[in-house]
This record gives C-alpha cells, sequence and structure tokens, in this order.
C-alpha cells in the first residue's frame, strides 16, 4: 500500500496546507478516495459550531475494520499486523499477521453476536495490555457495537460511573494484568464496580494473569470457552456490516472541568480518514516499517495509534504490555533494539522519567532502525527534547511534537517528520485542514505572529468530537459555547515571529499529570468523601518528571495527632474514587481556603503558594479574609 496524500516536501505542504483550507470539501473528498467504502458519501461536510452537528460523508456507508483489516489481504496477508511484547521479556512475543488479526477479530465477533451484542449496543472494555484488547476493540468495530476502553488504572468507582454513563450492556476484562512487577486484579474490580446499578448482561473474561476470579454464574463467560463455541460452529465468517458515516465508533472518557468526566464520542468515517491521514504525514510512515507507540489503549492515543491509523494505514504496530522501567529502565531500548523499530512515539514524561536513569541503561543497545521520534500529551521542555534528540535520536531522527486532544481523534499541530521543520518545545505548524487561532480575553481574535492566547480552532476536520455521549448539551456547553462559531480547545498557546505554535498549557482547571488529564475538581470531589474532610481545593505545581504534581489544600473537620496515617487514609480514598493516577502528591492540611465575597476559591493564589513563587501573589484585597493568606505561605514553607 502506498500512500498518494502522503506529503513529501515543505512546499508540497504548504499547498495542500492552502488547498485544505481553500477548498475543504474538496480536498477531504479526494484524500476519501483512497479509502474502501460500502457506499459513497453524498455529501462531503455539514456542519454548524452552534448546536454542534458535524456530519463527514454523509450517506456512505463504511466499516473500520475493513479499512484495517480485510483491505490488506491480498497484499500484506502475512506481514506483522501486531507485534506484542509481554511484560515479562522472559515471555515469548507474538507476531499477529494480518491474516490471524483478522481471523481472530472475527472470531471474537462471533463470541459478541452469539451472546446478543448488537450494533449500538455499548461494550466496556477494561483489560491489559495484551493483544486480545485490540481484537476486542475491532471485533466491537466489526459488528458496529460502541466500545468504551476505560483504563487499567481506574477504580471500580470510576468505572461504575462510565457503565452508567454509557449504560454499557456488556464488559470485556481480564482476570488480571501484568505491570512490571505487580499484578492488577482487574476482574475484582470490575465485580465491584458491577455492585452498582447497571445493565451489563454479560462480562467476558480472558485469562492471562491465572489470578482466582469469582465467575458469577449465566453473566460471567470465559473468553477461551466462548471461542470454543466459535470453533464448533466452524468460525462463521463476518462480514464487516455497513455502519452510517456517522455512526459512533466509540465513546471515551475523559476529564474537564467538572468533577464528572465526559464520554466523548467519535463517529466512524471521519475519525478513521483523520486517524489514517494524520498517522501517514505526521510520522512519515514507509511500508514494512515498525511503529512502536508506548501509550496504553486505554488513552486516545491508544486508539488512533495503536489501533486504528497504522492498521488502516496496512502498518506494523508494536504493542507493549508492561512498564518502561522494569525489570529495568532499558526496557523501550531493548524492544527497539528487538524489533528493529522505526518509529517511537512516547510521551515527556516517559522521558524526562527515563532521563533521571542516565546513559547506562542504552549500553549495548542499537537504537540505528530508529527514523522518527514523537512526543505527545504535554508540552515537552526543551533539556527532555535535547536528551531525546542527542540520546535515542543520535541526532538523526526528526522528533515530531504532536499537539492534539481526546476531542480532536487524531494530531492537529505537529511537525510532518523530516518534512516541516521542527521546533524545541513548539508543537510547530497546524496540519491540513485545521485552521487554528488565538483569542484574548474579550473573545477578540488576535491576528499577527509573536502574540499569546486561547487556542481555538475555526472550522472542523474530520476527526472532530461529534458530542458527549448522552449529553449533547454538555458538549456545546464545554467546547462550542465559549466562543462563538469556535471549537474552544482548554489550552493556552503562544504564535512566534515565524507563525510556529507553542502551548503553554491548559487555562482551565484540567490538570496534566505525566501526560493523563485530571480535572481538578474530580480529584477533590474524591478527597471529600474521607469523612475527616470538610473541604479541599486542588491546584497543579510544576513537577520534574510528571510536568505536573497534584496539591491538595485539605480542610478537616478536627485536628489529628497521626497525620501520616490520616494522609495515607485520604490518599486510599482517591485511589478508590479515580484511581492511583489521581493521587496528589502533597497535601497540606489548612483551616480555610482563600475565598473570594461570593464564595468563590482563588485558585491562582493557591496555585503560586503551592509553586513556591509568594513574592507576586497579585491583589488579595477581595479575599474574604485576606490573613488566611500569610497563614497558608507559613504552613507550606513548615510543610
Ligand atoms: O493540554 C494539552 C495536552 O494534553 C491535552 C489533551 O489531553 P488528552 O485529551 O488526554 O490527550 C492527550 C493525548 C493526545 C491538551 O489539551 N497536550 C497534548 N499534546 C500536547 C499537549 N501539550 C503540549 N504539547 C503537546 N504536544
Amino acid at each position: 500500500m502506498n500512500y498518494p496524500y502522503q506529503i513529501q516536501t515543505f512546499e508540497a505542504y504548504k499547498a495542500q496546507y492552502q488547498k485544505s483550507i481553500e477548498n475543504p470539501q474538496d480536498f477531504w473528498r479526494q484524500i476519501a478516495e483512497h479509502f474502501t467504502w460500502q457506499r459513497k458519501w453524498d455529501t462531503v461536510l455539514e456542519w454548524n459550531f452552534k448546536e454542534p452537528k458535524v456530519e463527514w460523508f454523509k450517506g456512505a456507508l463504511v466499516n473500520i475494520t475493513e479499512n484495517c483489516l480485510d483491505r490488506h489481504l491480498d497484499t500484506k496477508a502475512n506481514e506483522a499486523a501486531i507485534i506484542w511484547e509481554p511484560n515479562d521479556p522472559k515471555e515469548a512475543h507474538r507476531i499477529i499477521t494480518y491474516k490471524e488479526l483478522h481471523f481472530r477479530v472475527q472470531q471474537f465477533a462471533n463470541v459478541l453476536l452469539n451472546n446478543g451484542v448488537k450494533k449500538g449496543d455499548r461494550v466496556c472494555i477494561y483489560m491489559g495490555m495484551v493483544p486480545e484488547l485490540a481484537i476486542a476493540t475491532l471485533a466491537c468495530a466489526r459488528i458496529g457495537a460502541i466500545h468504551s476502553v476505560i483504563f487499567g488504572g481506574f477504580s471500580a468507582q470510576a468505572i461504575a460511573d462510565r457503565i452508567q454513563d454509557a449504560d454499557a450492556r456488556f464488559v470485556v476484562t481480564c482476570d488480571g494484568a501484568c505491570r512490571g512487577a505487580k499484578e492488577i486484579a482487574l476482574k475484582s474490580v470490575i465485580d465491584e464496580a458491577l455492585q452498582s446499578e447497571n445493565n451489563v448482561k454479560h462480562v467476558f473474561v480472558l485469562e492471562r494473569t491465572k489470578t482466582p476470579v469469582k465467575m458469577q454464574n449465566n453473566r460471567d463467560l470465559w473468553w477461551a470457552d466462548e471461542i470454543k463455541k466459535v470453533e464448533q460452529m466452524g468460525n462463521p465468517v463476518v462480514p464487516p456490516v455497513a455502519m452510517g458515516a456517522e455512526d459512533i465508533l466509540f465513546i471515551l472518557y475523559t476529564s474537564g472541568s467538572t468533577g464528572k468526566p465526559k464520554g466523548v464520542v467519535h463517529t466512524t468515517a471521519g475519525y478513521m480518514v483523520w486517524a489514517n491521514y494524520t498517522f501517514v504525514n505526521v510520522f512519515q510512515y514507509q511500508p514494512g516499517q515498525i511503529h512502536f507507540c508506548t501509550a496504553d489503549i486505554g488513552w486516545i492515543t491508544g486508539h488512533s495509534y495503536i489501533i486504528y491509523g497504522p492498521l488502516s494505514a496496512g502498518a506494523t504496530t508494536v504493542m507493549f504490555e508492561g512498564i518502561p522501567t522494569w525489570p529495568d529502565a532499558g526496557r523501550f531500548w531493548d524492544i527497539i533494539h528487538k524489533y528493529k523499530v522505526d518509529i517511537f512515539y512516547t510521551a515527556p514524561t516517559a522521558i524526562r522519567s527515563l532521563m533521571s536513569f542516565g546513559l547506562e541503561p542504552m549500553d549495548s543497545k542499537d537504537l540505528s532502525s530508529l527514523k522518527v521520534l514523537g512526543t505527545v500529551g504535554e508540552p515537552i521542555n526543551e533539556e527532555a527534547w535535547h536528551w531525546y534528540d542527542e540520546h535515542i535520536g543520535n541526532k538523526n531522527c526528526p522528533i515530531v511534537d504532536t499537539w492534539w486532544q481526546t476531542e480532536t481523534g487524531g494530531a492537529m499541530i505537529s511537525n510532518l517528520a523530516g518534512v516541516t521543520p521542527s521546533k524545541p518545545s513548539y508543537a510547530t505548524l497546524p496540519l491540513p485542514g485545521i485552521q487554528p487561532c488565538l483569542i484574548d480575553e474579550n473573545g477578540k481574535e488576535i491576528h499577527g505572529n509573536g502574540v499569546s492566547g486561547n487556542l481555538c480552532i475555526k472550522y472542523p476536520w474530520p476527526g472532530i468530537i461529534r458530542s458527549t455521549y448522552n449529553d449533547h448539551e454538555r458538549c456545546r456547553q464545554t467546547y462550542f459555547s465559549t466562543y462563538e462559531h469556535l471549537y474552544f480547545t482548554g489550552d493556552g498557546c503562544l504564535r512566534d515571529a515565524d507563525g510556529m505554535y507553542r502551548i503553554t498549557g491548559r487555562v482551565d482547571d484540567v490538570l496534566n499529570v505525566s501526560g493523563h488529564r485530571i480535572g481538578t475538581a474530580e480529584v477533590e470531589n474524591a478527597i471529600n468523601m474521607h469523612p475527616s474532610v470538610i473541604e479541599s481545593a486542588v491546584v497543579g505545581y510544576p513537577h520534574e518528571i510528571k510536568g505536573q504534581g497534584i496539591f491538595a489544600y485539605i480542610i478537616l473537620d478536627q485536628e489529628f495527632d497521626n497525620q501520616s496515617s490520616l494522609i495515607q487514609e485520604i490518599l486510599k480514598t482517591v485511589s478508590t474514587v479515580i484511581g492511583p493516577i489521581a493521587k496528589p502528591d502533597q497535601l497540606l492540611f489548612v483551616p480555610g481556603l482563600p475565598k473570594t465575597r461570593s464564595g468563590k476559591i482563588m485558585r491562582r493564589i493557591l496555585r503560586k503558594i503551592a509553586e513556591g513563587d509568594t513574592n507576586n501573589l497579585g491583589d488579595t484585597s477581595t479575599l474574604l479574609d485576606p490573613s488566611l493568606v500569610d497563614i497558608l505561605i507559613e504552613k507550606k514553607k513548615l510543610h
């Protein structure tokens, strides 16, 4: 497979960009011609950002798995689709060819069909990074069931909320997941989640760790038993179901500035085109190359750049079950060496963490196969960028700094590897089809270069969020109401003298901890569930490895002698309600929180105190009790 729409030169980028802005519909129509459609579209795009309503390729019928699997069978049947590297390097790896993946996806699709899963049903997938996770995801897409993958680090309560919100009817899980030296008992987390009200009919359980599990009669089914039944039926073919272009492909929950995560909705045709187009162009993928994205499939990066982007392009994608630091901090470099990885895509937090181990973990690892490096999820600091360039890329690999979001489906602002210029800590230039603009505090567009503002996008692209599941109004309010006729990203951004974009971080109450999005309100809600907590306020502060750390100010209902055991209890509460990723790095018990007369917490002040930058607190005269500020500063110093 070659990619006629792959941009090869900076000149071509400029020409394509221009075309995509002047005549977007014609631009995307031509790209869409390179996919397999069961029926072509009637219109390329209908939209307004008021409702919002965005419909790409309306009238078309298409199945993304036909594009990810069937269409490669003539030319790539025996090539590797997925290379799976287990958590334990002593265990055998697996190579799944396109032919085998095509077969296994249909097998599991049969399991789903045999157990009553229908088009449009929501299937929650909570698994470790095993090939069956990709298989289950694709099997849903094969029959038109909507997948909602939940990251394996979320707690029972967080899963219960997501199952309820999506009204999921089925769950796919594992007995346990392997992460470094730890085993996580996933099935028992699901059991706990399903104690809350739900309409789940079946839970499919893959055996991975042999962790003991309780199987509930009639509800819980072993993956292997169900596959056996399909084999006994003679493995019937499951044709790729005809999906309307705007039928929902998946829901993925993400945090916002309110306490409740929202189910970002992506639909079929536009997402497919966007995941593929951005994959092929940003990474400049060449047939035969090995692509290794280190994300978990529980996040959008895994959806778009482990599964749908690479597979729709007929690429070989590496799936890694473990963690970068186990059995030692050279694990990523081992994998690159072992499979001669061409493209390596990871998060700045992983780079910073691996930097701290020095150069020894790279000894005797051959990284010379690498051609392209990438980063995603948070701003990359210059030091980490140069280390990545020098020690991993040997100053020989372009680094793509890809800015995007769960809501955007794929990369939005990024250099194209080796084709458009790069600049350390800059996401650089928008992809074709993306019209970024910067908006000032009065909602006016800031023109020209050398300026900063809130980053918005003017025009729809094929991978744009369509809705928030079951609550379209929330989608409108969150993304399309702050500024009229614009999609608001929630990020601050600078455009330098050359028109290059640099993302400066969130401008709302959302934290980015180790590349994971966490809402401050969510963490506060969790902390407040501890019986001794009266109120709390959570802010981010700069953290050397994680990018941002979580700082919690907490008011207790009484004095406690044993604060350290109380701290442990509160951390446990957060782990139970959300998951370990949301645990605060620092807790400070305080007598009060700085509030305005109308009762609003002044987070700006709390952020400054957490950062230790107390010379510049700004105006505190509007506070109900300005003397509190000095008390907090003093407490922080003693902390
Ligand atoms: O603040 C931006 C940051 O991550 C946010 C999106 O988070 P999420 O939906 O979890 O998706 C992460 C993976 C796509 C953005 O609003 N972000 C993402 N990529 C970058 C980034 N910040 C700076 N530079 C990036 N390359």
